[in-house]
Order: C-alpha cells, then sequence, then structure tokens
C-alpha cells in the first residue's frame, strides 16, 4: 500500500533526538528550531519526560473513561497550578482540532446559539467546524461550509463592535489565537483581545483563546492572551502540552457547567498520555521554562532585529517570525541544507521559529552566526 500523499516532505530521517538537536539516518546533527510544528516543549528525549511514560507503560497504558483515572485529576490539578488557573475545568482530548471542535460546540450548548466570529488569517485546524473557522477556503471541503462562521478582519475594534452591535444575541463565540501561527506569527493587540472580553460579556457569548500554537509557555506565558490581562472562557491545548505524545485538552470557566455525554473521547486523557503531559509540566516548573522561553526569546528577537536585511522582526518568547526579502528567497532552504538548522515557514515568505522552550543562548548564537554566513554569502553573490 502506498500512502496517502498530502506533506511536501525534506528528504531526511531522524534516527535520534536530544533537546534541541536531532541526528539523522548518517549521522549528522541538526539544530531544531521548528520543534516538530511547536510540538517539542521541554526538549526532545528529555529525561524525566522518558521516565515517567516508561514507568506508566510498564503499569497501564490504556483504559477508557468508564473508570477512574486519578492521572486525569492530578495532571488537572498541575495544570491549574501552572498556568494560575486552578478554578478551571478540564476536559481531555487528543488533538489541537479536535480540542477546538469541543470548545466551539460546548460554547453551543452553553448559550444555545450557532454564530461563530473567527478572524482574517486564523486558523484552527482541519475538521468540521475547526476547519470552518479557518480563513483558508483550499482546505475546507464543501460539506464544512457553513453559514454559522464569520471571519472579521483580524485587530479591527471597529468592525468587532459593529458585528456585535447588529448580531449580538445571534454570537455563540469568539475564537482567537492570542499569535496568530499558520497566518504568520501576527499579535493579538492586547486592547483587541479586552474588546473581545467586554463585548462576550455583554452580549452573553463564548471566548475561545486557541493556544494550540502560542499557549503552554511557548510566548514566555502560560497563555499569551494573559499578556492582555484577560481570561477566555475557554482555552484550547494541544501541541507542547504532550511534547509529541498526541494529548490535548480544552480548559473551561467555571460558569460553564458538564453535563453527562456532552462531550466525549475514547482515547482522550489515558494514562499514557496524562504521564506525558504531566512530565511535561513537571520540566516546565523544575527547570523554569516559561523564564527561559521569554529571555531566550527575547534575546533572539533583538539579534534578529539588528540585522537590516531581515523586516518586521516580531513575535513574543519562542514564537518568533520575520519576513525574508526576495534576495534571501533561499534563505531558510539553505539553514536546512547548509547550516542544518530546521525552521518552520509560513506563506508566502515568512521564516516561523518554533523551538523547544529550553533552547539555550548558544543554540540561539549558532542560528543567528548561520543567518549572518547568508546574508553576507548573498551580498558577495549580489555585488559579483
Ligand atoms: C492555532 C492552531 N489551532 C489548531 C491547530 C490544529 O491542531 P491539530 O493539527 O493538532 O489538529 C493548529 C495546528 O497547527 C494550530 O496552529
Amino acid at each position: 500500500m502506498k500512502l496517502f500523499d498530502v506533506y511536501p516532505i525534506n528528504e531526511i530521517t531522524i534516527t535520534k533526538a536530544k533537546g534541541s538537536y536531532v541526528w539523522d539516518e548518517n549521522g549528522e546533527q541538526y539544530l531544531d528550531l521548528y520543534g516538530g510544528h511547536a510540538v517539542i516543549s521541554i526538549g526532545h528525549t528529555h529525561p524525566h519526560y522518558v521516565q515517567r511514560l516508561t514507568e506508566q507503560l510498564n503499569k497501564v497504558a490504556f483504559y477508557s473513561n468508564s473508570i477512574k483515572i486519578p492521572l486525569q485529576q492530578e495532571l488537572a490539578e498541575k495544570l491549574g497550578k501552572v498556568s494560575g488557573k486552578e478554578e478551571y475545568q478540564l476536559f481531555l482530548c487528543n488533538s489541537g482540532a479536535e480540542a477546538n471542535e469541543n470548545a466551539l460546540k460546548l460554547a453551543s450548548f452553553f448559550n444555545g446559539r450557532k454564530k461563530i466570529i473567527a478572524f482574517s488569517k486564523a486558523f484552527h485546524g482541519r475538521t468540521s467546524l475547526a476547519v470552518a473557522a479557518t480563513d483558508n477556503p483550499n482546505i475546507v471541503a464543501p460539506v464544512n461550509q457553513t453559514d454559522n462562521v464569520v471571519f472579521l478582519p483580524f485587530n479591527d475594534e471597529p468592525a468587532l463592535e459593529k458585528y456585535f452591535s447588529e448580531h449580538g444575541k445571534e454570537v455563540s463565540s469568539v475564537i482567537i489565537e492570542g499569535i496568530q501561527g499558520v497566518g504568520g506569527i501576527h499579535m493579538a493587540s492586547e486592547s483587541f483581545l479586552q474588546k473581545i472580553r467586554a463585548l462576550c460579556d455583554e452580549y452573553g457569548a463564548v471566548f475561545i483563546a486557541d493556544s494550540i500554537q502560542c499557549g503552554y509557555g511557548r510566548s514566555g506565558k502560560f497563555f499569551s492572551h494573559d499578556y492582555a490581562n484577560v481570561n477566555a472562557d475557554i482555552y484550547s491545548m494541544a501541541k507542547g502540552m504532550g511534547n509529541g505524545f498526541p494529548v490535548a485538552g480544552i480548559m473551561i470557566a467555571p460558569h460553564i457547567q458538564s453535563k453527562h455525554f456532552m462531550l466525549g473521547t475514547t482515547f482522550g486523557g489515558n494514562h499514557l498520555a496524562c504521564a506525558a503531559a504531566l512530565a511535561v509540566l513537571e520540566v516546565i516548573e523544575t527547570e523554569n521554562l516559561l523564564q527561559n522561553a521569554s529571555s531566550v526569546g527575547d534575546y533572539l528577537i533583538k539579534h534578529l532585529k539588528e540585522i537590516p536585511e531581515l523586516q518586521n522582526v516580531r513575535g513574543k518568547g519562542l514564537m518568533i517570525g520575520f519576513d525574508v526579502p526576495a534576495e534571501l528567497k533561499d534563505l531558510r532552504k539553505n539553514l536546512l541544507w547548509k547550516h542544518k538548522i530546521f525552521t518552520g515557514e509560513a506563506k508566502p515568505s515568512v521564516i516561523r521559529l518554533l523551538p523547544s522552550l529550553a533552547l539555550r543562548k548558544k543554540d540561539a548564537d549558532e542560528f543567528l552566526e548561520a543567518i549572518q554566513e547568508e546574508i553576507h554569502a548573498g551580498r558577495l553573490t549580489v555585488d559579483a
């Protein structure tokens, strides 16, 4: 059987990984500033993570949600403590799209309404409602199309106010990434997030903070929306939560109450997934990774801003993007093949950095030196 060919891939096979580095089958070492798409939060094969998962695997890996799984409660408590939102409730599932599906559905159960507000360039996943709320018609199949989702311009307060003043009583939820990832590293302004909070309160709509890419410490705060000093009603989480183990969830404010069977999943919250998520939070805490993401992120942003060839350097913590000018169009490719550095991208010409939250300054320096070398080489070619 052939694989269904949906990904353009790099011809690299990774056979070993440690911290912020990976190695291919020929023993070649690569610096990983992509983190397997923002997933590697505490570093590859962290010893505490490996040990906790191994121990759990030797006890019990899976049983369904029909029995007590004390690890789930342990995870909920730890997550409440590390995120600073102890009064919230946790529902566990398996992927980012599933987390957003559940968030949007729960909001609609809660207020009995149908309309969802999403924003230009938003990415919320590839399934049903999540893809309908994603601003990319190429990945929305005819069956996913719905009039229930409306797209408004990102960071445009008057447009949001106008929509609420005309249709506020129909709005079930507003979903927004604190920092747009796939859209190219664009930060929601603090005043825009505050405006969403105020309008949701005024009209009885649910504020959903998609924290799948920008959350879990990536921005230097647990949720990037925290920079605006507002609480969302629901936070969706995935990528960094399991450091590669598929685990996701939504954190739900206390005023939204559960009913049996309103949400559910077979695999969500299984023993192994909880062990992975707990190991991640334990390492985030003991190694102070929010602080590290913030300081190494500031360091990287500061030095990238000093390189005049790179345009619009932006981001928060270790979620960083910049525009690559046409003269350096091969920069990302050269970083990978010549300098052995993985980076992420956003179309058409943005380099995205989404490394482990444990990235060290000397790893950042390796990247900055490689960029300087590439720019220097580019100048020589232009001058020649
Ligand atoms: C902001 C955001 N939301 C949702 C998703 C979907 O997550 P998943 O691929 O785990 O379904 C992604 C994935 O890139 C994302 O970046």
